[in-house]
């Protein structure tokens, strides 16, 4: 074996990583937060559905702002769960060290496929929805059914590049009792996801973090809140270089 010591130049960059729900997760420089711990991976009555991930060709505040939209329902989702009704349902907001949370109630339709998804025969039902944003690019939305159904999907978009995400989605629920087809569930979150996409990947990549470059309308506050919040994370960067 040779005795010489290695020269200090021959190094392999390492990065900050951790495991968690299934996932490697990777901070290429001080993380903005911790991994969330969302409770539904430590309630017993939940188990966990691996869904997607893929690359999107979509910058993730793209992304991250339609998940947040209640107004995208009713022509986005018109072929699943949207109504014609294309009035969004009001929101309250709440901020948190990570971002915001959002709170609305949602009518949705609720046809073939979904009802045995759900348990629920009616042709509508209401979603309880509770977002959770996570600075920058990160979701956790709990939806609840009126029979206590809990859906729970986790939405992470990555940036690969200035016009390319890795958009990865997995989900929770509390069904198990119910012999749920898994398959099926799926399916329906794909058929919805894809609603999303095709809208998604025509966007521009260059999005504005300023709330003037675009027209925005009150159903966007989502998208107006994350774009401050990114804002105020830079300046506070830039702040931090200067002192
Ligand atoms: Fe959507």
């Amino acid at each position: 074996m040779p005795r010489k010591k290695p020269s200090n130049k021959i190094v392999v960059q390492n990065y900050q990583c951790k495991s968690k729900y299934g996932y490697i997760w990777v901070s290429l420089d001080e993380p903005l937060h911790d991994i969330p711990n969302f409770p539904e991976a430590e309630n017993p009555l939940f188990y966990q559905i691996h869904e997607f991930m893929e690359v999107w060709n979509c910058s993730g505040l793209r992304i991250l702002e339609n998940g947040l939209d209640n107004s995208h329902f009713s022509f986005v989702h018109r072929k699943t769960f949207g109504l014609e009704n294309p009035a969004p349902a009001p929101a309250r907001y709440e901020d948190t060290d990570t971002g915001f949370n959002m709170y609305s109630n949602v009518i949705v339709n609720n046809p073939g496929l979904q009802k045995n998804n759900l348990g629920i025969e009616s042709k509508e039902t209401t979603r309880y929805m509770e977002h959770n944003w996570f600075i920058p690019f990160g979701r956790r939305m709990k939806i609840q059914y009126p029979n206590g159904l809990i859906h729970t999907i986790i939405t992470w978009a990555t940036p690969i590049n200035e016009r390319q995400s890795l958009f990865v989605q997995f989900a929770f629920r509390n069904d198990e009792d119910c012999h749920p087809n898994v398959e099926d569930i799926i399916a329906w979150d794909r058929a919805v996801t894809n609603e999303d996409r095709c809208v998604l990947e025509t966007t521009d990549w260059n999005t504005p973090l300023t709330s003037n470059e675009e027209f925005h309308m009150a159903s966007d506050m989502p998208g107006i809140k994350m774009r401050r919040k990114i804002s105020a994370m830079f300046s506070q960067f830039d702040n931090e270089n200067r002192a």
